[in-house]
């Protein structure tokens, strides 16, 4: 256990009322520095590829919507991340038991977006696919100030909020109503962005 009952049933309350919530300080010390230390060593083998648009396997990129590179996580492969990925466990557990969510199966990136880079406007979801139910972003920049740039707004209500991207903070959101946007970033910004997917027994028939 990572972090306290009472704490899962305050931060999923927030969730449930306002469709997103910020917590600080969400990862510890030590898990900050093994996924920073795991994301420079993707960043040295050049293993972090230009994100498209679309679904995973849909390889067209488009500039002009998104500018940021990203790699596709592995529990399996990707073990020095084993910590993250049991906070994961914890958080769709809790989501599960405070939520009623049903929820089976997660796709996590890491992503960094170059200076100058940006996101569009959006929404998580897919035309041909649509089961992300809750996106998870974990921001990684250490020293993040105004003026930096690269924060994300959320679009709600007629109204604009914006997070600054900064280390260990946790951003969820209920991913097929918050539309959002990430801001031109004036330095290199680092994430870890997740998706906890939705898979309604009769897959298959949903798909057709
Ligand atoms: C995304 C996204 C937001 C962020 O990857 O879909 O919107 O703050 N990322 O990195
Ligand atoms: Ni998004």
């Amino acid at each position: 256990m990572n972090h306290t009952n009472e704490a899962w049933l305050e931060w999923l309350d927030l969730l449930a009322e306002n469709d997103f919530v910020i917590v600080d300080n969400f990862i510890s010390d030590e898990l900050y520095g093994d996924i920073m230390q795991f994301f420079h060593e993707m960043e040295e083998s050049d293993k972090l590829k230009k994100a498209g648009i679309g679904a995973q396997q849909d390889f067209q990129v488009k500039a002009e919507i998104r500018g940021d590179f990203i790699y596709w996580l592995d529990e399996e492969r990707d073990t020095k991340l084993a910590p993250f990925f049991g906070l994961m466990d914890e958080l769709t557990l809790n989501l599960k038991r405070f939520c009623y969510l049903s929820l089976s199966g997660s796709e996590f990136h890491i992503a960094k977006y170059p200076t100058g880079t940006y996101y569009h406007r959006h929404l998580d979801q897919f035309q041909e696919r649509r089961n992300r139910q809750i996106t998870v972003l974990i921001y990684l920049n250490k020293d993040w100030k105004e003026g930096n740039g690269g924060e994300l707004v959320i679009y709600k209500n007629g109204e604009e909020i914006k997070v600054e991207p900064i280390a260990k903070r946790l951003l969820v959101f209920k991913s097929d109503i918050i539309e959002h946007e990430v801001l031109t970033t004036q330095v290199p910004r680092y994430s870890l962005t997740g998706w906890l997917l939705h898979q309604p027994a009769g897959i298959g028939y949903l798909l057709s």
